[in-house]
Formats: C-alpha cells, structure tokens, sequence
C-alpha cells in the first residue's frame, strides 16, 4: 500500500449535516447509531470517495458513538475505502455467478487495459481497481460497478471497451452490455417470441 496522508480533520458541510441529520431522523429515538452506514456514506462522497480516520471520528462524534463502533462497520464493508482512489473506482465482482460466467476474461481486460492490478491506482489517478465479492446483479453476471454506476453482462471486449470510453472523457452506458434488457432471461426473444 503507498503512503497516503491522513488529513487532521473533518466535518460535514451544512448541507451534508442536514443530510445526516434527516438519515438520523429515520430511526427511534436511542437508536440513531443505526444510521451510521448512511453517515459513512456521505462522509467518503464528501472526502472524494475515501475515508480518512478524521472522518470515521466525525461520524462518531455526530452520532454520539464510541470511535471503534464507526471503525468496525467502515471496516467490514467493501464499499468505504480507507485508502485514496483513483476518479473511476472499478470495481470487479469475482464472486461465484461472475466467475462462472466469465469474471476471469474481464477482470484480464481491466488489468491489460488500465495497466494496473488490484489494489492499484493508476498513475494519473483516474483509476483504482479492486476486486469485490457479490454486488447482488448475478442475474447479470459477469459485472463490474464503476462509481455509483452498474455494468453488466460483460466480457473481455465490453469491459475494455467501457474503460477505453472512461479514458476518452466519455459516458459509457450503464446496465447490460448485450442485447438483454434489465434482468429479463437470457434465452427471452421479445414479446410474443
Ligand atoms: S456473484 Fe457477481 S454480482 Fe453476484
């Protein structure tokens, strides 16, 4: 892991405040704890899309928490990053449904095509790949999630191709990369078929 720097503080804009305050709201009186996934959340989008330990003791502190509790849950879920990552995060599941349906081939692609492996960020520090386990689109499989974007039923070709895009400045289109629309079965030929 390269060196990084923690930054000596953090707190949440007042427009971020009155979000955690609204999330806060959702829960019963005494259990506001409850809402620290949420919290994590707009602290790491504040932070651009990273966790600083400034920021896990601001969550605390707002919501009356012991430090420790907050570093647990920022712990144990893939989706904070306790580290910098690059504008684009790749995320590439390689969980059971992916890896039978071809993780390998893409995950080769995103290594060849960004130059890095996972764990890394790219030089220019535009992309971070990082291997996850099931992000609940198996139905979809092979995926990868690229910030807050999905994209599905890949290959070795579409993944390169939505990279070469991201690189471009362009806009890939999120969802199926084949012919499928959504979730609809595999075989489905159309209405009526
Ligand atoms: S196994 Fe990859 S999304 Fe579920």
């Amino acid at each position: 892991m390269s060196a990084f720097e923690q930054p000596k503080s953090f707190a949440f804009t007042g427009e971020n405040l009155t979000r955690a305050k609204q999330h806060m709201a959702k829960y019963p009186e005494g259990r506001q704890n409850s809402a620290v996934m949420p919290l994590l959340d707009l602290a790491q989008r504040q932070h651009d899309g990273w966790l600083p330990l400034a920021a896990m003791d601001h969550v605390a502190e707002v919501l009356g928490m012991e430090p420790i509790r907050v570093y647990e849950v920022a712990n144990f879920y893939t989706m904070y990053n306790l580290k910098p990552v690059g504008r684009r995060h790749v995320q590439v599941c390689t969980n059971i449904c992916c890896l039978l349906r071809g993780s390998d081939d893409v995950e080769a692609a995103c290594r060849k095509e960004l130059g890095i492996d996972f764990g890394e960020t790219t030089d220019d520090g535009m992309f971070t790949l990082t291997e996850v386990e099931c992000l609940g689109a198996c139905v979809n499989a092979p995926m990868m999630q690229i910030n807050d974007d999905y994209y599905e039923d890949l290959d070795a070709k579409s993944a390169a191709k939505i990279l070469k895009e991201l690189k471009n400045g362009g806009t890939p289109k999120p969802g199926p990369q084949n012919a499928r629309k959504g979730c609809e079965p595999i075989t489905y030929k159309g209405k009526g078929a």
